[in-house]
């Protein structure tokens, strides 16, 4: 085994810097002849399957959920994160094969953990997930195989959940000792930073951090990664990267929850719109970086991942304050907004029960169709627990939506001039480039604007109820 002290070191060459299985593995994946498997088809793994295959890099997806395997196999165009073109052709040229069969893991060189990573109820780290995959990949590890965690996790994950799961549940074959990470197959982790929805952004060009249990299992990473993305920035371990991960989520929390905090001081001053203050400030070529309040924080990560590491904290007897703070302004958004919405159907000549509520985006942010933790269904819970009864949404990436809370299933509306014309209110939840804003406030009666999605429309500013701008 190599020296964990040196792990982010770059080696003098890959050639001279790898030894027996490493460097057939090295040899294997510079020649793009490593086989890539990736256990977990969602927003994350396929992206990241597609891209390797697009590679040339014969390409093995893992997922449990029957369903999502189909789709994958007939190239589903709906599936979000991916071109359904390209995700037919590969699939089509043989490149991509999907199954819910773990023992295809053994043919794969790489395998990268790419499954879910909630909370519980009780906001503790889920890690069911992980560990089921990870007993599954044991039972099929090989000689010369690098495992690379990439789900979001606590600083700690790779080497004393997975790390212990592959070793001791892990047949390792061959070796009477049992398999060795570093020695006898490869682990590291390395954090996804796909953003869905970024057009600007994606695999190739997004830097990525790997950390590997030890140096050889961070430099076979790096030259995995290196694959895809143009920039791989090795750190010295696991844990860092599982730590940085967390902090990248941290500061969006933290950063959100300020200026939610600030828009409810601006409404609460009635004479200053949050939304100019943060254009203003941005004008600072240093130091400052724009950050903007909404309805509430949604999608897989930001509301998730900073409990990963308060339940950390708590285990070591340390309090994250920011964390707990951040978390609490953010998920008392909807509640502000509801009483907003509350204002606005007061401000109508309609009682409680008669009024009629459009919710515009439920997806948790523009241009997405994800609606995991997306405040637009805290909010249409709310609305509906407080009489709201005539409830409707509108979303173009959105067609059909269950609202859990609330019990019921609805459809999209279309927004006709006549549709926008039966609501009392309307609540931008989110700003999808899609919406017909001009439509929206012409035709509307009254709007609760919690994205400033309505900034250039200058007639009808009387019917705009803004977050942030002192009119909630
Ligand atoms: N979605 C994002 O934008 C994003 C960004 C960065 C990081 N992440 C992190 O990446 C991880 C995956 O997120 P996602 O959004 O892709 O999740 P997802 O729910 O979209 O997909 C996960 C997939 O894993 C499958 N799965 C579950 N258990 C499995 C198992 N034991 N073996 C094989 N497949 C299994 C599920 O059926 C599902 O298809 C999470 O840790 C998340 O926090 C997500």
């Amino acid at each position: 085994m190599d020296n964990q002290a040196s792990n982010a070191e770059a080696p003098h060459s890959e050639a001279t810097f790898f030894t027996g299985v490493a460097r057939e593995l090295a040899e294997r994946i510079s020649s793009k002849q490593a086989i890539i498997g990736i256990a977990g088809l969602g927003y994350v793994g396929l992206p990241l399957a597609v891209e390797f295959a697009g590679r040339g890099f014969r390409t093995i997806g893992i997922d449990l959920d029957p369903e999502r395997v189909r789709r994958v196999a007939a190239g589903d165009p709906s599936i979000e994160g991916t071109s359904g073109e390209v995700l037919s052709r590969v699939v089509r040229e043989g490149m991509v094969e999907v199954c819910t069969d773990f023992s295809r893991a053994g043919e794969a060189d790489i395998v990268f953990i790419c499954v879910p990573t909630p909370v519980t109820t009780a906001k503790n780290p889920e890690m069911t997930y992980i560990e089921s995959a990870a007993c599954a990949l044991a039972e099929h590890l090989r000689k010369g195989q690098l495992i690379v965690l990439k789900s979001t996790t606590y600083p700690g994950t790779t080497e004393e959940l997975v790390q212990p799961l592959l070793e001791q549940q892990g047949k390792g074959a061959g070796v009477a000792d049992g398999f060795v990470a570093g020695r006898d197959y490869f682990l590291a982790f390395s954090p996804e930073r796909i953003d869905p929805g970024n057009s600007q952004f994606a695999t190739a060009n997004t830097p990525v951090v790997v950390g590997g249990v030890t140096r050889t299992c961070t430099q076979l990473a790096v030259l995995a990664m290196k694959q895809v993305c143009e920039q791989v920035h090795p750190v010295s371990s696991p844990r860092v990267a599982e730590m940085e991960k967390l902090l990248e989520n941290i500061f969006r929390s933290v950063n959100i929850a300020l200026l939610n905090e600030l828009a409810q001081l601006c409404d609460r001053m009635g004479d200053i719109s949050v939304w100019e203050v943060v254009e203003a400030a941005a004008t600072k070529p240093f130091g400052f970086m724009p950050f903007f309040p909404g309805p509430g924080l949604g999608g897989h990560c930001i509301p998730v991942d900073p409990y990963y590491l308060s339940w950390l904290a708590r285990r070591h007897d340390f309090e994250t304050a920011f964390i707990t703070l951040s978390a609490r302004i953010n998920e008392t958004m909807p509640h502000y907004v509801v009483e907003a919405v509350m204002r606005a159907i007061a401000r109508q000549p309609v009682r409680l029960s008669d009024a009629r509520v459009l919710v515009l985006g439920v997806a948790f942010k523009r241009d997405v169709s994800d609606t995991r933790h997306s405040p637009a269904l805290r909010i249409m819970e709310l609305l509906s627990r407080r009489g709201v009864t005539h409830l409707a949404y509108s979303d173009p990436h959105v067609p059909e939506l269950d609202v859990p809370g609330a019990g019921f299933r609805l459809a999209s509306v279309a927004l006709t001039e006549e549709a926008l014309r039966s609501f009392d209110v309307a609540v931008i939840v989110t700003d999808h480039s899609a919406f017909p804003y001009a439509d929206i406030a012409e035709h509307t009666r009254c709007i609760v604007d919690t994205r400033n999605a309505l900034k250039n429309i200058v007639c009808d500013r009387e019917k705009i109820m803004l977050l942030g701008g002192g009119d909630l």
